[in-house]
């Protein structure tokens, strides 16, 4: 799936005379299988954006356009033909069906997804969503099986109650909830807030996991260390508005850009920028503790 947001913004009334432009003329694009970060500063519209992308909100100017499989049954061969698609998506549309096929598609994780949770076994909270875009409960529950494995739990949690779990539990059932539509793509607000380094650290493992089975991963974070580690393209929204949308090593390595726009530095690319300042050496920009280790052993072989 591929979805192209066109010059879209969206305001909320915060008097009968105030307005706030919380997302403000914005444009990109997000291809299959792409690893994206969201961040900015705190109320810059990171949320307000990414509930466009299964049309919880509908853009008020501009556009947005879908393009995905849709599978079809030849009426003259009784055959099931896939044919790419593209909706568009803007402020006169009120056709719910094509938003239903759109939200099987786009599966969004929001922060604290463990509030969602609300039945009384795991299962019956994995299979609902499932059974609500008319998969048979038989084949909800196998679904269930495979995904409570794949966000790192096991099949006995399935009878249990999900309130009697830990807040990272929880929300991994939550997470499995929505990859159990087997969506093409996922996004997440704040995964990883309230978890503890090593439930974190597993959550984007996960993530990993999922991009690497085609699953296009956007993830919006305030942890520019997570960011930079795991994402490939990044997107700045400040005050509405994307200010930078770039590789993410580009733009997570530029101190100033990141200073200016009163953002921590991720903790690796201080360490970098201290260690060739004391060591007047020029050990490049990377994204992961390893990788790092690797060029100054590269460095201090060359001499
Ligand atoms: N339902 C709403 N009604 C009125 N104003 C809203 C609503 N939702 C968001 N806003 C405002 O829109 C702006 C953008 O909010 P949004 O939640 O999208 O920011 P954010 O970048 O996700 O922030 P954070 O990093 O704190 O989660 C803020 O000024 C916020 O106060
Ligand atoms: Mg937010």
């Amino acid at each position: 799936m591929k979805i192209k947001l066109i010059n879209i913004s969206h305001s909320f009334d915060l008097n009968i005379n105030k307005k706030i432009e919380a997302v403000s003329n914005v444009s990109f694009q997000i291809d299959q299988n792409e690893f994206i970060g969201i961040i900015g500063p705190t109320g810059s519209g990171k949320t307000t954006l990414i509930e466009h992308l299964n049309c919880l909100l509908i853009p008020e100017k501009g556009s947005i356009e879908f393009e995905y499989l849709v599978q079809t049954k030849n009426r003259k061969t009784n055959q099931i033909e896939e044919q790419l698609k593209t909706r568009v998506i803007k402020k006169s549309w009120r056709k719910i069906k094509k938003i239903n096929e759109i939200r099987k598609l786009v599966g969004i994780v929001f922060q604290f997804a463990e509030y969602q949770l609300f039945e009384e076994t795991i299962e019956k909270d994995i299979i609902f969503g499932p059974i609500n875009i008319g998969i048979s409960k038989e084949e909800a529950k196998k679904i269930a099986k495979e995904v409570i494995v794949k966000v790192g739990l096991d099949e006995s949690f399935l009878d249990r109650n999900p309130f009697e779990l830990s807040g990272g539990q929880k929300r991994r059932v939550a997470i499995a909830g929505i990859i159990a539509m087997k969506p093409s793509i996922l996004v997440f607000d704040e995964p990883t807030a309230g978890l503890d380094p090593q439930g974190a650290k597993e959550m984007l493992d996960l993530f990993e996991t999922l991009s690497k089975d085609g699953t296009t991963i956007i993830i919006v974070s305030h942890n520019l260390d997570d960011i930079l580690e795991y994402t490939k393209r990044t997107i700045f929204i400040k005050d509405g508005k994307i200010i930078k949308n770039d590789e993410t090593l580009k733009i997570l390595s530029d101190e100033e850009f990141l200073r200016e726009n009163e953002m921590s530095v991720p903790k690796l690319i201080s360490l970098t920028n201290k260690i060739n300042q004391k060591y007047d050496t020029k050990i490049p920009y990377v994204k992961t503790i390893d990788e790092l280790v690797n060029k100054i052993y590269e460095i201090k072989r060359s001499k």
